[in-house]
């Protein structure tokens, strides 16, 4: 029996796996209020009631994060299971007004909705990389002397400005789906330089591009892999910062000499 249940929990994971984390999360704090359900109904043949909220509160904290770690979900997210019912129970307690924290999503929804569909979040390339990508840029256009560069997940559209202004560099865009960072790199880009698309990475044709730039994370990669081989030209590059493409190698590594020692993934195709 125990056998079987551990195997429905491994199909269930298994299908739940094809979906956000967050989801994984939702569904593992649920199971952890039912087990907690069943537990206080049974609990008044051993301890006389009432129970203090305080301690079922934290009991579920507990059996979140223990059927989190059993299911496998990533440290980082433990804390989060840990603190979501406790700070809960807190809002509540102190009568925390729910349009804040409705308010606070929408926020960050707009910033980093990515994080959760595509699981890429918010981070900016910094200017000793942005060097890197000029020095990339100045050796392609030996072979292509007007090079059409492309960010995919522009973010505030700094890379997009950055490279406008280069020698050799004719078309500089950008592609950007979280509204805020879209926003913002639209109106850079118009005063800067270069231009910005509302528009997905896996919508964006890179038939035309001879420099693409993606500063994403490692889940996009082998699939992004298959995008720039179906799609780039032949003769251009493609570079990765910090992530590589699993099972490929790079033409080229450049190791940067930044305070987080970026690695740039050179693909030449
Ligand atoms: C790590 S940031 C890099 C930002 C910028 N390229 C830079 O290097 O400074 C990744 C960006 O990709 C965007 N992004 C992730 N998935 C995307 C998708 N499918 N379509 C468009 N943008 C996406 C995110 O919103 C985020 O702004």
């Amino acid at each position: 029996m125990v056998r079987n249940f551990y195997d429905m929990v491994q199909r269930v994971t298994l299908f739940l796996s094809k979906y956000p984390k967050i989801v994984l999360a939702l569904v593992i704090q649920l199971l952890a209020l039912g087990i907690l359900a069943l537990g206080v109904s049974v609990a008044p043949y051993f301890f006389p009631p009432p129970y203090s909220y305080e301690i079922l509160v934290f009991i579920q904290a507990l059996l979140a994060v223990l059927i989190s770690r059993w299911i496998g979900l990533p440290m980082w997210w433990l804390f989060i299971q840990f603190l979501l019912s406790i700070g809960l129970y807190i809002g509540m307690a102190i009568e925390f007004n729910p349009v804040w924290a409705l308010l606070l999503f929408g926020v960050l929804w707009l910033l980093f909705r990515n994080a959760i569909t595509e699981r890429v979040p918010l981070y900016l390339t910094n200017q000793t990389t942005r060097q890197a990508l000029k020095k990339a840029a100045k050796e392609l256009s030996h072979t292509q002397p007007k090079i059409h560069f492309m960010d995919l997940g522009c973010g505030l559209g700094g890379n997009v400005v950055f490279m406008s202004q280069q020698h050799g560099v004719v078309q500089s865009h950008g592609v950007e789906t979280a509204f805020i960072p879209y926003a913002f790199s639209k109106l850079y880009s118009r005063i800067g330089g270069g231009e910005v698309f509302a528009q997905d990475i896996w919508k964006t044709d890179l038939s035309d591009y001879h420099l693409v730039y993606a500063f994403l994370s490692p889940e996009p990669m082998p699939k992004l892999w298959q995008k720039v081989l179906k799609e780039m030209p032949k003769g251009s590059v493609f570079i990765s910062n910090s992530f590589a493409v699993p099972n490929v190698e790079p033409s080229d590594i450049w190791q940067l000499p930044d305070g987080r020692e970026t690695i740039l993934y050179i693909y030449r195709l």
